[in-house]
């Protein structure tokens, strides 16, 4: 069962390097969420403060009562056995066989039997679908193999908070989109709380409840999918545009002199931003849990809520009722 993450004014820098200043933030327990920005805007900083492996100057991480930031090292420590991390680079040993680095969590963690290990690993391997593969050494295989190897380790001690720090780098657009379904697959099996890190504009789109945005040191917003996705903020329509016109440069922010001349000679506008639907279990995964919680969330502060994400709200579940109440239409019907 997921458990709610509540992020209160985090404040993070190294040494004279400001990385973000008070970032607040509550992950709803069992939703799924992603968090986008730029590059270097302090993403994984984030994922690794959350679990307590850097510590912010300010601000708290309150996990079941648990300080992440300022807690006694053996609160942290327990606390910590909650969560799954997969990391941006795979971080698998590079001399130990597939096998060996998804069962060290266990062996680490817990006094389990070599059987029961083995049991749990050869599982975990075949979700990320790596049967077959757990012998060789993470220099033998893809990267895209790596990540699903990094996934599979961050399962093996059952989180029920798991963070994935870009699941998608490196993969192909198919690969992408099975780590997407498998994501929102794992969702449904485990009720976990989940933030995902990513640049994909794909898994934003269709993966999460929950969406925010890191830029210049502080989170621009985070809230529902539908308010990201129907935002005119310059930052987030030019990143969820894919746009070089905007306050994002290529070392993070543009001169004001770039944004005067962009804003003389704009370019073409951006077409309207559709909002797909969100991804649901593969056929014979049970139910998401968090959709029905997330719903009466989400209803209950509709009004707080910008007028388009209110409408797109509200679509969002017409939609579902309608699909949940009318039979499907005969195949070959017609319109
Ligand atoms: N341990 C560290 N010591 C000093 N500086 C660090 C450390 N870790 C990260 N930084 C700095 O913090 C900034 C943010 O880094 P981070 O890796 O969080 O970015 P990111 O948003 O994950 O980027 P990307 O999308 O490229 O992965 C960078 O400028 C980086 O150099
Ligand atoms: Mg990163």
């Amino acid at each position: 069962m997921g458990i709610e993450v509540v992020v209160e004014g985090l404040t993070k820098s190294f040494g004279k390097q400001s990385i973000w200043r008070d970032v607040s933030l509550t992950l709803p327990a069992g939703e799924v969420s992603v968090m986008l920005g730029p590059s270097g805007t302090g993403k994984t900083v984030f994922l690794k403060s959350l679990i307590g492996l850097l510590k912010p100057e300010k601000g708290r991480v309150l996990i079941n009562g648990v300080d992440m930031v300022n807690s006694p090292e053996r609160d942290i420590y327990e606390t910590r056995k909650l969560f799954g991390l997969m990391f941006q680079d795979g971080a698998l040993f590079g001399s130990m066989s597939l096998f060996d680095n998804i069962a060290f969590p266990l062996r680490e963690h817990t006094r389990k039997k070599e059987s029961e290990i083995r049991r749990i690993v050869m599982e975990r391997i075949e979700v990320v679908g790596l049967l077959g593969a757990e012998g060789k050494l993470p220099g033998e295989i893809s990267g895209g193999m790596r990540k699903r190897a990094g996934l599979a380790r961050a399962l093996v001690l059952d989180p029920q908070i798991i963070l994935c720090d870009e699941p998608d780098s490196g993969l192909d657009p198919v690969r992408t989109a099975y780590i997407s379904q498998l994501l929102i697959d794992l969702n449904a099996q485990l009720d976990a709380t989940m933030l995902i890190v990513t640049h994909n504009l794909d898994i934003a789109a269709t993966v999460p409840d929950n969406m925010g945005m890191l830029f210049l040191r502080e989170l621009v917003t985070f809230g529902p999918r539908e308010v990201l996705l129907t935002s005119d903020e310059p930052v987030v329509a030019q990143f969820l545009g894919g746009r070089r016109e905007g306050p994002i440069g290529m070392s993070e922010e543009k001169d004001a002199a770039t944004l005067a001349a962009e804003a003389v000679a704009p370019s073409a506008p951006a077409g309207p931003r559709v909002i797909v639907p969100q991804l649901e279990p593969s056929p014979g995964m049970p139910p998401r849990r968090a959709v029905a919680r997330r719903r009466e969330r989400v209803l209950g502060m509709i009004d707080t809520l910008p007028p388009a994400a209110r409408s797109a709200i509200r679509d969002t579940y017409a939609r579902s009722a309608e699909a949940a109440t009318l039979p499907m239409p005969a195949a070959g019907s017609g319109a």
